[in-house]
């Protein structure tokens, strides 16, 4: 049975002080229930360590939202997997949208940074989705399976039990705008799919495919009561505890 998972990407927002604050009432506010989720949150680098501190024994997992896939050296402003993991962080966000599209990620890039990252013992959480103007071409799926093909390039069917994929419509990423419970589903189906002929449908089965894109807690339920969604990457709703916990409270 695969585990639902609820993350939240802070990406640049909180500086110290606040980030304490958030992670400290997402802490006391987790400490009332018990979640039928696993929980993780990815705040900025500069937050980690902090973040780790106040987490420690919780119910709470600590990811980062990106890294360099070299093991050390002169890559001037970039950060390690050694060094993530020196900091308590056990997963990290490869593939972003944002990351891809602003930073020019490509997928050779992402390949190399889910390689490094099962190496290093971290869990990547790897997003992949379509503009609007691909799903308004008819094009979502082909370019879905581009994507995640080459991002899994020579990775070999036992690391797939360490990573969580992330379906993200990147016309659904800080629009408001959300994919349909069904529009969602079919992508879902299609990625789940596609890892069976990728891999092998026991490796399908129990990979976690999340849903991101303007996730909210009223939109939460209806996503996560698919059958093939098994979790969510939230953005902006996971800046205030209580949207969040509302968001992991629908799973
Ligand atoms: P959003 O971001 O929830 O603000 O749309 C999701 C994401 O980019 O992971």
């Amino acid at each position: 049975m695969r585990k639902k998972v609820v993350a939240g990407n802070w990406k640049m927002n909180k500086n110290l002080s606040e980030a304490i604050q958030l992670v400290s009432d997402l802490r006391n506010g987790l400490d009332s229930f018990e979640p039928n989720c696993d929980v993780i949150v990815c705040p900025p680098f500069t937050n980690l360590e902090s973040v780790n501190t106040i987490i420690k024994d919780s119910k709470i997992h600590l990811g980062a939202q990106n890294f360099y896939f070299k093991d050390s050296g002169a890559f001037t402003g970039e950060i390690s997997a050694d060094m993530l993991l020196s900091v308590g962080v056990e997963y990290v966000i490869v593939g972003h949208s944002e990351r891809r599209a602003i930073f020019k990620e490509d997928d050779s890039v992402i390949n190399l940074k889910l390689k490094q990252a099962f190496t290093k013992g971290l869990k990547p959480i790897l997003c992949v989705g379509e503009t609007l103007e691909q799903r308004e071409g008819g094009i979502t799926k082909e370019v879905i399976k581009n994507q995640i093909t080459a991002a899994l390039k020579e990775i070999p069917a036992e690391n797939i039990a360490n990573m969580i994929l992330a379906y993200e419509p990147i016309w659904a990423i800080g629009t408001g705008k959300t994919a349909t419970p069904e529009q969602a589903e079919e992508v879902h189906k299609f990625i789940r799919d596609l890892i069976s002929e990728l891999y092998n449908s026991n490796v399908a089965e129990n990979l976690t495919i999340q849903y991101g894109g303007s996730v909210k807690p009223a939109n939460a339920e209806s996503l996560l009561s698919q059958p093939d969604i098994d979790g969510a990457l939230v953005g902006g709703a996971c800046l205030q505890a209580d949207s969040f916990i509302e968001i992991i409270k629908s799973a």
